[in-house]
């Protein structure tokens, strides 16, 4: 429609001096008549010259004058024609930026005396606020006073108005002729090919983003991660299992049947299927009996232990429950000293804020040696967290059911300029290892953190829902910079 209108004006015109005007006579909105300018610019049918021009246009608050009248007027109006009115009661009928702006204005104006109580100065007000805006609505030309008074106000502002002034081009034609983009099969049969003009190629055009997949920076960063682990001679453990039972989650890992975090407001046990099928029997005898009576110079945790609580299937909510069936694999074989690794995602039944999912990712390393100490521990944790970038670490003691000692993992954070928690860490409790079949000098060092915490601190994210989960930009996958750790 713009398009004919465009061209069959051209035909008997020199020029169409301002797009805008040519719109609003022949009933058509601007932005369809610059889309087809531009495009008829392209074909070279027209020419086209930028003009702009400053408009005015009304604020929120301009708005609001225009339909409801200026405050000045609505005060007046709501002060009686006889008598007065106190300023109390007059305040309480008007909105209180109305009430504001309309006792100065009005003031100014001489309209009102203004006291204690309130009362019309004059017979009859005019308001011209409300008509001048109007008119500026209506894309009419207001005087200079005006327009800064309103300006003044900040009931208008300036708007830079974008059109063209368009002539024939060296391709004119009252009508544009449609040209062939594809040369089809039926061109060639019918012969067609011959008399049909095509479209040139343009070889400015740019073509369409090429796709491709990114990673997500949880993988960068978990990849970066797992290439220190492999220096570290460390090998990844299989976590390829979000079901666990609670035997291999908590019982195997000496953790009482009580323990506040095997109730379902921390774990999300399953429906269906809802136990675990096998398992090992001989070794779960000894784990019930270490539970119950202890042993290996254990007193254990003198309660009735049952079977029912360690069948129930769940998600596990550590990669500790790996680390567990692992060793206790390794416990079975000829002892060998083993270091081993994994990141994958594990799942708690917690209520989600800015830094906590439901589900996040845990980094877990752990050593299997003859007779380690302590010392070993505080020495890995260094040489591991120093090949992140964070070389001053400190320890506190903590408690889990599954470790003693254990310690709280904190590093310094040069930004924020504190002492930040940064893991999890202790040596395996012999109650959980001698029921394995270990040796008895076998120690287990091993730590945990989690994956999404220094993902955030690298990618300056503070919000966890922007790097994980349904409200996650795509935008923020695909232009991500690559991971280096250690390098800030
Ligand atoms: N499983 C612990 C946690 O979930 C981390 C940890 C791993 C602690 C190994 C000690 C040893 O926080």
């Amino acid at each position: 429609m713009a398009e004919d209108a465009i061209l069959g004006y051209l035909a008997t015109a020199e020029e169409i001096p301002d797009s805008g005007q040519f719109a609003t006579q022949h009933g058509l909105h601007h932005n369809d008549v610059v889309n087809v300018i531009k495009s008829l610019h392209g074909f070279r049918y027209i020419d086209a010259q930028d003009i702009k021009r400053e408009s005015w246009v009304l604020t929120d608050e301009g708005k609001k004058y225009a339909a409801d009248g200026s405050p000045e007027v609505q005060l007046f109006f709501a002060i009686p024609q006889q008598g007065s009115i106190s300023k109390d009661e007059l305040q309480k009928k008007l909105e209180p930026s109305v009430f504001k702006i309309g006792c100065s204005q009005a003031g100014r104006n001489k309209w009102v005396d203004m006291g204690k109580q309130v009362s019309r100065k004059v017979q009859h007000v005019e308001d011209k606020v409300k008509g001048l805006l109007i008119r500026v609505q209506n894309g009419e030309e207001i005087g200079k006073d005006d327009v800064n008074s309103l300006k003044a106000r900040k009931l208008i502002v300036a708007q830079t108005w974008k059109g063209y002034s368009v002539r024939k081009g060296p391709n004119y034609a009252p009508k544009k002729k449609k040209v062939a983009t594809d040369l089809t099969r039926e061109n060639l049969q019918r012969g067609d090919w011959k008399e049909l003009e095509f479209k040139e190629y343009n070889f400015n055009a740019k073509g369409p983003p090429a796709e491709a997949g990114h990673l997500h920076p949880l993988q960068k960063v978990k990849q970066q991660l797992t290439n220190i682990f492999l220096q570290m001679g460390f090998e990844e453990m299989p976590t390829n299992n979000f079901v666990e039972s609670s035997f291999w989650n908590f019982d195997a890992l000496f953790q009482p049947q009580q323990h506040p975090a095997r109730d379902s407001h921390d774990t999300f046990f399953l429906e269906a299927p809802s136990t675990t099928r096998e398992l090992p029997e001989d070794y779960v005898q000894l784990v019930k009996s270490v539970h119950e009576s202890g042993g290996y110079g254990s007193r254990g945790y003198m309660y009735d232990w049952k079977r029912e609580e360690a069948n129930k299937n769940l998600l596990r909510t550590h990669t500790t429950a790996v680390s567990t069936r692992m060793l206790y694999d390794l416990a079975k074989q000829p002892f060998a000293p083993k270091r081993y690794f994994s990141i994958d995602r594990v799942f708690r039944n917690e209520s989600v804020d800015r830094t906590h999912l439901a589900e996040f990712h845990q980094i877990e390393g752990l050593v299997c040696d003859r007779g380690l100490t302590l010392g070993d521990l505080i020495g890995v944790l260094n040489d591991f967290f120093s090949r992140l970038g964070m070389s001053k670490l400190r320890f506190k003691p903590a408690y889990n059911p599954y470790t003693e000692p254990s310690m709280e993992i904190f590093s310094y954070h040069e930004g924020l300029k504190k002492w930040v928690e940064i893991g999890n860490s202790g040596m395996f409790r012999p109650e959980m290892l001698l029921p394995m079949g270990f040796p008895e000098d076998v120690r287990v060092i091993a730590w945990g953190l989690s994956l999404e915490r220094p993902t955030m601190i690298l990618y300056g994210i503070d919000n966890i829902r922007d790097l994980f989960g349904h409200k996650v930009d795509l935008s923020l996958i695909k232009r991500n910079p690559l991971c280096r750790i250690g390098i800030n």
